[in-house]
């Protein structure tokens, strides 16, 4: 099934008008600082209140909006991805036992019940912080060392992905934890705080192995796409998991019991070698995906949404969508082979070769059987292979969502 993921924000906001509200702070704060040096307590108050921003209905709703957290799977995974998002691994601390983790879940479910909801957790310093919920999720992972701690049966796929050595040059530094959050919201103040306050509510039973920021494009819309940093429209095919493909996405009858409703998430760190791709002419950075840059449509024709033609055949012989091309490579070569995308765009790294890339996140029932073999090839053989290279990887079991009154991963406790 071909979708593109269209969010239901609003998209644009106006530029203000010449000579309005902005012009004449920038006219006002000149002045001020060109004569008297000082500003005056008034003036500054006129300026601020001149330099605020003309209120817009459309982003003041888009700041309210909730998401529900209750319900038979968390949220954050099948709704429109939200603008940013932080990645957040912990470990539990030295020591930890079943009691520890069901003290941590509990805690956490009630933070992100209340952040969700546009309210401060109950120890919350700056509750004004959590007014702007932007479409706030929380979702909670968790890794097989933790599973094991509770007793319940850890599902064989939970645990590092096998090794894919032609591409991986994983660090530990961005490598596996026994929790994972991933906070995702249209306003990055609003994620910021939610990461914060889940950090600090349970600082004494788990500290952080990972934090990965991450964004997508806030004007996404209507001719807008998501676009990665290679430029290359992201996020085309996929499956339809609210629909006819739910179950590639959640774990079901022949799943752990407890994990009913859950799902598992594959998060790999991909560094982008930006300066390389630049020196790549233009139909051989198109040859590399087998789409165009400009619409996203497949080099062999139509629109966004026209399937390729991967038996197409140029006058030579040779295929049109090239044989190592990056979506012929990870085209599902069986209906199993498939999994929800949801990344977000990196640019911040420090003192390593990824600087830039994309946090690659996967949403599946089953991650040995839909995601595995789809990497494999691709780590054989993908054109995408010469400008990026994954330095982190981690699963998680993602738990079920929480019925009312109930506390997230209640049932690994049973
Ligand atoms: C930085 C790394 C990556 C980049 C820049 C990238 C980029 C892209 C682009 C531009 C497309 C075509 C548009 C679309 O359908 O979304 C695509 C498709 C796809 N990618 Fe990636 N990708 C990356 C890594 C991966 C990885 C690690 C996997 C899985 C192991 C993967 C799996 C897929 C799949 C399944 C498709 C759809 C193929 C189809 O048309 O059936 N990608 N990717």
């Amino acid at each position: 099934v071909t979708s593109s993921q269209t969010p239901d924000l609003p998209p644009a906001v106006d530029a203000p008008p010449t000579g309005g509200p902005r012009r004449r702070t920038v006219l006002l704060s000149g002045l001020l600082g060109a004569g008297a040096g000082v500003a005056s307590g008034a003036a500054m108050a006129v300026a601020a209140e001149r330099s605020r921003p003309e209120p817009d209905p459309r982003l003041a709703a888009a700041g309210a909006r909730v998401r529900p957290f209750r319900g038979t799977h968390q949220a954050g995974i099948v709704e429109p991805p939200p603008h940013y998002a932080a990645f957040v691994a912990f470990d539990l601390a030295e020591g930890s036992d079943r009691d520890a983790v069901r003290r941590l879940l509990t805690v956490w479910t009630d933070d992100i019940e209340r952040l969700m909801a546009g309210r401060g957790t109950l120890t919350d310093l700056e509750p004004e912080l959590a007014a702007v919920p932007a479409s706030l999720t929380v979702t909670v992972g968790v890794g097989p060392g933790l599973v094991g701690l509770t007793g319940a049966e850890v599902p064989g796929w939970l645990a590092p992905l096998p090794a894919f050595p032609e591409i991986d040059r994983l660090e530990d530094a961005w490598s596996g934890g026994d929790l994972l959050l991933q906070v995702c919201a249209d306003s990055p103040t609003t994620v910021a705080h939610a990461q914060r306050r889940l950090t600090t509510s349970v600082a004494d039973l788990a500290t952080v192995r990972w934090v990965q920021r991450g964004f997508r494009e806030p004007f996404e819309g209507p001719g807008v796409p998501m676009r990665n940093l290679l430029g290359q429209v992201d996020g085309t095919v996929q499956p339809d998991v609210t629909g006819l493909d739910a179950d590639l996405l959640w774990v079901g009858d022949d799943g752990p019991a407890w994990l009913r409703g859950g799902s598992s998430v594959v998060v790999r760190r991909i560094g982008m070698r930006l300066d390389d791709w630049d020196r790549v002419d233009r139909a051989s950075r198109e040859n590399a995906v087998g789409r165009r840059l400009d619409t996203g449509a497949p080099v062999t024709g139509g629109g966004i949404d026209t399937p390729p033609d991967l038996g197409a055949t140029d006058g030579l012989g040779f295929h049109v969508v090239d044989d190592a091309a990056h979506l012929r490579r990870a085209h599902a070569t069986a209906p199993h082979e498939r999994f929800l995308r949801r990344p977000y765009s990196f640019d911040d790294g420090q003192g390593s070769s990824a600087r830039s890339g994309l946090v690659f996140v996967a949403y599946q029932a089953d991650p040995a059987r839909q995601f595995v073999p789809v990497q494999r090839r691709l780590a054989e053989l993908d054109l995408l292979n010469l400008w990026t290279v994954p330095v982190g990887s981690a699963v998680f079991a993602v738990l079920p969502g929480a019925a009312e009154g109930e506390v997230l991963g209640e049932a690994m406790f049973a």
